[in-house]
């Protein structure tokens, strides 16, 4: 079978099944059943989009909560002015959000108008959200500088991203790293979640690079690069 067929179809029945989990744990007693339910709407708008739009979405599903929360709890200080890129269905956010990251201290940026309206309607509903909604963008990563709220500009401690780089030009890729940087404050950090175990700007000899978190054991295995400005010592 062709290499990408088998891959659709693996990720097919990762999808099966996470449904099929979600409809068992929405039947017993002891779940959290908003929480379960909200991310079997979220697999199944995920796969929407990603049918209309796989390159820009990169993969079949959000990434699993476990992966979500390794790279929340690799924010340094929460109570730091925070920006996600990329947020999807908002798995990330919510982590981030339970994490202790303010509401109001959180840009989120999504290119999808779909997502974007999921956004706005899921969050609302979070006991974090109850007196401040976090900032939602709909717009291009690469324009971040041009389209983040102006008090936020050069003062982000940190700039999560779930942006699919292996899919996008290299140039888009540029523009969204630089553009992280430019609202970044000096020792801020970009955070990026990837399935891919090496760096996907590991070609960026100017950035200091490093793997902070791994999930081997994550279907697939997840990592967490963190990248700062700063030539490697
Ligand atoms: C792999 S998904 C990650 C979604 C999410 N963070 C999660 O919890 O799984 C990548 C997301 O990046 C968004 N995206 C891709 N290119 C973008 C860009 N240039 N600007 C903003 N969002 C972009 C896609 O629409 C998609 O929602």
């Amino acid at each position: 079978m062709h290499s990408f067929t088998l891959l659709r179809s693996s990720w097919l029945w990762y999808i099966v099944q996470e449904n099929l989990k979600a409809i068992y744990h929405m039947q017993a007693a002891y779940s959290p059943d908003y929480e379960i339910t909200l991310r079997r709407r979220e697999n199944m708008l995920f796969f929407k989009r990603w049918l209309k739009n796989p390159s820009q979405m990169g993969t079949l599903a959000p990434v699993t909560p476990s992966l979500a929360r390794l790279a929340a709890n690799l924010v340094e200080n929460p109570s730091d002015l925070i920006v996600e890129l990329g947020a999807g269905t908002g798995r990330v956010t919510r982590a981030l959000l339970a994490q202790g990251v303010k509401p109001q201290n959180l840009v989120l940026v999504e290119l999808d108008h779909e997502l974007c309206v999921f956004l706005k309607e899921t969050l609302k509903d979070l006991p974090e959200c109850k007196d401040s909604m976090p900032h939602i963008i709909e717009g291009d990563a690469t324009r971040l500088a041009e389209i983040i709220p102006e008090s936020f500009k050069g003062n982000v401690a940190t700039v999560v991203s779930a942006i699919p780089f292996m899919y996008i030009p290299p140039i888009a890729r540029e523009k969204i790293v630089q553009s992280s940087f430019d609202v970044l404050k000096p020792a801020g950090s970009i955070l990026h979640i990837t399935y891919n175990p090496k760096s996907p700007l590991a070609f960026k000899k100017d950035l200091n690079q490093e793997r902070v978190g791994k999930l081997w054991f994550n279907v697939p295995p997840g990592f967490v690069w963190r990248y700062q400005q700063g030539w490697p010592s």
